[in-house]
C-alpha cells in the first residue's frame, strides 16, 4: 500500500503539472474555433504516442492495485466491517477498483489505438 500510495502521489503531482498547469515538455496547446482552450486536442496529442498513453495506463494499474486492497482496508480501519460483511465489502471494493481502472485506462488506450481520433 505504501509503494502504490507514493506512486499515486507522484502521478497526481505530474498530472497537475501536465493537464492543469500545462508546464510539462512537448504539450500541444491550441484554441478551438471559438477561441476557447482546446482540452481535447491537448489530451489527444498527449496520448498519441506509446510513452504518454503507457504512462497513464500504468498509473491507472497502480490505482487499481491500491484500491483493490485499499477499499476494504478503509472500511476495516473505520470499524465499518465485521466478519459477516467483510467478504461482501472486499468483493465490492475489488469490483469498484476494476471499474475505475477500465474507465480511466480506456481514455489513453482508446486514443493510442486510434478508436478515438484526435
Ligand atoms: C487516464 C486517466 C485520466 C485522464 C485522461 C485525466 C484527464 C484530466 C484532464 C484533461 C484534466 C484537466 C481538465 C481541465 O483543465 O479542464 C485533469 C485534471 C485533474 N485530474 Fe485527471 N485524468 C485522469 C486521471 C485522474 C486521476 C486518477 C485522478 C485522481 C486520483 C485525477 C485527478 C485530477 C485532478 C485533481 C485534476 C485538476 C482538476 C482541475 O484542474 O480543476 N485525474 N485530468
Amino acid at each position: 500500500m505504501i509503494w502504490t500510495g507514493l506512486l499515486l502521489l507522484a502521478f497526481i503531482v505530474y498530472h497537475i503539472l501536465h493537464f492543469t498547469m500545462r508546464v510539462t515538455p512537448g504539450l500541444t496547446l491550441v484554441n478551438d474555433a471559438s477561441g476557447h482552450f482546446d482540452v481535447f486536442a491537448m489530451v489527444a496529442s498527449s496520448f498519441s504516442g506509446f510513452s504518454g498513453a503507457g504512462l497513464y495506463a500504468a498509473a491507472m494499474a497502480v490505482l487499481f492495485l491500491h484500491l483493490y486492497h485499499g477499499i476494504q482496508s478503509l472500511f476495516q480501519t473505520f470499524g465499518l466491517a465485521n466478519d459477516n460483511s467483510l467478504p461482501t465489502i472486499t468483493t465490492a471494493g475489488r469490483v469498484v477498483a476494476l471499474v475505475l481502472f477500465l474507465g480511466f485506462a480506456s481514455i489513453p488506450l482508446s486514443i493510442l489505438l486510434g478508436i478515438i481520433k484526435g
